[in-house]
């Protein structure tokens, strides 16, 4: 992660409304045609969101299949209005009592993890093309589409081609299988490259990875860890996994093709296991120390 200082904004930034490109649990993402710019949600609005996203998932096995999924899957006008009712309810509640709930318990982990990753990024994946660039510049306003309208903004981010998940979902419905499993491979590949660096995502799910030409790129700094203690936990979970193309959201892309989800699955065993990280991670130890 290289971030180059500009003389000032890149033009496109300011020279009409960005577009609203994509969001997280924490973040959404507005793009001009090469640069996107992130708004950092408030805590109030990450709690709505979660409380949703649980209220969704118990929707989810009362009415297995239908309303649970959609919103769990498509988050869609109604499910933004859904966030702004919602947040005024969290905003009523007194912050101590949140805390003590699982959703005050998961909006700390997951800013815990977002600026642990944040400085993990810069420590490790500085001046490597395993991020997306990243530029700052003196702070300029910018339009967006919808809510507030406008945006301070100091830095922006290459914007990549698509998400990883995207590019695969695409490339699977127009049946360009092979290069579905070439994109697969790219990302195990990028993985490795970051443990050799000495960092494991422990969210590496497939809109945190964007495509740009031939590359898979890490978008979402959260989530990476140096702790092994906390990687080998996480792992020791994954290995239970029983399908990790399914884990990853790959069941309809590889529907038509179980030889490919089996070839996957096969490689992702034999890489993302203990055996194969801590060693890749100690390789990076070694060369720090020398
Ligand atoms: N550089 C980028 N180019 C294009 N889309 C991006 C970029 N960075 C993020 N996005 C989109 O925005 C979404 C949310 O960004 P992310 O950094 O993952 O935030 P969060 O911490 O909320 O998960 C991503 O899943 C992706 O769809
Ligand atoms: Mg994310």
């Amino acid at each position: 992660m290289r971030a180059r200082m500009l003389g000032h904004a890149p033009e496109e930034l300011t020279r009409g409304r960005l577009r609203r490109l994509g969001e997280g649990i924490g973040k959404v993402v507005y793009a001009s045609p090469h640069w996107v710019v992130k708004r950092e949600r408030s805590p109030s609005e990450i709690l709505a969101l979660i409380a949703i996203w649980k209220m969704a998932r118990r929707l989810e096995k009362i009415l297995p299949g239908r309303l649970g999924r959609n919103l769990l899957q498509h988050p869609s006008r109604q499910l933004r209005f859904l966030r702004v009712v919602m947040q005024g309810v969290v905003r009523v509640i007194p912050q101590s009592v949140w805390y003590s709930t699982h959703a005050g318990e998961m909006w700390r982990v997951y800013r815990h993890r977002d600026e642990r990753g944040e400085r993990l990024a810069k420590e490790y994946l500085a001046g490597s093309d395993l991020m997306p660039e990243q530029v700052g510049f003196p702070p300029v306003r910018v339009e967006i589409g919808g809510w507030p309208g406008w945006l301070n903004v100091s830095e922006a981010t290459e914007r990549v081609e698509a998400t990883l998940h995207q590019r695969l979902v695409q490339l699977a419905g127009a049946g360009r299988f092979e290069e579905v499993e070439l994109w697969l491979e790219r990302l195990l590949d990028l993985r490795k490259r970051g443990w050799r660096r000495g960092v494991f995502s422990v969210d590496a799910h497939l809109k945190n990875f964007g495509v740009t030409g031939e590359r898979v790129v890490l978008l979402d700094a959260g989530g990476l860890s140096d702790d092994w203690a906390e990687i080998e936990r996480r792992l020791a979970a994954e290995e239970r996994v029983d399908k990790p193309h399914v884990a990853l959201g790959l069941e309809a892309v590889l529907r038509e093709r179980p030889d490919i989800a089996a070839r996957f699955n096969a490689r992702w065993r034999a890489t993302v296991n203990r055996d194969e990280v801590g060693r890749h991670l100690s390789a990076a130890q070694d060369s720090a120390s020398n």
